[in-house]
């Protein structure tokens, strides 16, 4: 079936291998990739697929509503899975405002484009679908009852027998908004307006909420690509307080195979978490990137432990989360694919050997020859 589907923030991170995954398995789909190519959009996260026929990149910001009502009408879009946001909460902490705009205003001004271009027409909302992608850190904080773990009490292929959790606790779809950060009051709010448009107009939404990604193309400001380009140059790796903070870790392409199943499979109105089960204390994650590192780049085993470098706390930085997914693996059969022990070793390698796609950041040189070939 042909379909003109509009993913919003694919140049970023997650967004890029929806787009890569959609262009590729849905020949028959005109795949339109909108981004502002803000410091996070990085067109060379897509290089493989710029010249597919069914691929088309424009360059928007979602916060210009007449931006927004011309582009839904231009491509005629009838699916929009809506990834474009502000997603670094440190960087919230310091520009709460930034945060507000893009991701309250922005996800507001396409929900109303995408509104008043449905209605418009004759099949009205028939066969259309507004995706909100958002993240367990809206539910807020769980606490740590358990802080040397207990043993796992679910497993799925992305978490092993011996996993522990650390604590009893886990984020369930009607668990209560408690959202601490600028960032995540940003994306609660968002997905407020998302299902007040369900409810008030009749729009097909439907939100998601995931846990804590990792894998190739993320850029270097989160921990992991962060902390695997420091040991690379035997930079200090800043730890924030104690390295108590627990969070749990999916795959990337696990949870871009999820936005396709829920995109194609998920009912409307619904929520649906998206975790894998793997839960990691953040000082023992730093242990295994550091010896992962270190034994692909032929270093002595541990020998960047020394890098370790305790730092002031993030404030108000929340203790532990963790995702209870099995309404998601029930319903509509979902479960992750890798091992967390084989998703790392293959993040570390990818890493290590695009060291040219990282420099090519921490340069600045992406911002001025991939992102400047498009005005707004
Ligand atoms: P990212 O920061 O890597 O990418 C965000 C993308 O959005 C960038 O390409 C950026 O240029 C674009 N963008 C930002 N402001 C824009 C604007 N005003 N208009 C148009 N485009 C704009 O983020 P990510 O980690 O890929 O996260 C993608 C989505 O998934 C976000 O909504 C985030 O809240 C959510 N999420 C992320 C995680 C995670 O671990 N990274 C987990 C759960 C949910
Ligand atoms: P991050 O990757 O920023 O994701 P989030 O804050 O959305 O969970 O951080 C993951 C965890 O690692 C979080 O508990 C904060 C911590 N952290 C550090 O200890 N040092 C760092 O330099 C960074 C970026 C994060």
């Amino acid at each position: 079936m042909k379909r003109n589907i509009l993913i919003t923030g694919g140049a970023g991170f997650i967004g890029s291998h929806v787009v890569r995954l959609f262009v590729n398995k849905y020949p028959d789909y005109n795949i339109v990739n909108l981004d502002k190519l803000t410091y996070a959009g990085n067109l060379a996260n897509l290089k493989d697929v710029e010249d597919r026929p069914n691929y088309k990149f424009v360059k928007a910001d979602i916060a210009d509503l007449d931006d927004m009502r011309r582009i839904i009408v231009e491509y005629k879009i009838d699916g929009i899975i809506h990834l474009a946001a502000e997603s670094h909460v440190d960087r919230s902490i310091k520009d709460p405002f930034t945060f507000a705009r893009t991701n309250v205003m922005g996800t507001l001004a396409l929900l109303q484009a995408a509104k008043e271009y449905w209605e418009s027409l004759p099949e009205r909302y028939d066969g259309k679908l507004f995706y909100h992608i958002s993240t367990d850190e809206v539910y807020g904080a769980l606490e740590l009852t358990h802080p040397e773990g207990v043993p796992a009490p679910f497993t799925t292929k992305a978490s092993s027998e011996d996993d522990m959790a650390y604590g009893t606790e886990f984020f369930v779809e009607t668990t209560k908004y408690n959202p601490h950060s600028p960032y995540s009051a940003s994306k609660a709010s968002s997905d407020h307006f998302v299902r007040a448009y369900h409810d008030t107009y009749g729009m097909p939404t439907l939100v998601t909420n995931c846990s804590n990604n990792y894998g190739p193309y993320q850029f270097p400001e989160k921990l992991i690509p962060l902390f695997i380009n420091n040991i690379r140059h035997g930079k200090p790796l800043p730890v924030y307080g104690k390295g108590e903070n627990v969070r749990d870790w999916l795959f990337v392409e696990d949870h871009a195979r999820a936005i396709d199943l829920i995109f194609h499979k998920g009912k409307e109105a619904e929520t649906y978490n998206i975790g894998g089960f793997n839960e990691w204390k953040n000082i023992d994650l730093i242990k295994v990137i550091i010896k992962t590192v270190d034994r692909l780049l032929g270093n002595p085993e541990g020998s960047s432990e020394k890098l370790i470098t305790y730092v002031t706390d993030r404030l108000g930085h929340d203790m532990r989360y963790a995702i209870d997914s099995r309404k998601l693996q029930s319903e509509l059969g979902w479960e992750p694919s890798l091992q967390f022990e084989e998703g790392i070793e293959k993040t570390v390698r990818w890493y290590l050997d695009h060291q040219d796609w990282m420099d090519n950041i921490t340069s600045g040189d992406y911002e001025k020859y991939y992102n400047n070939m498009y005005k707004i």
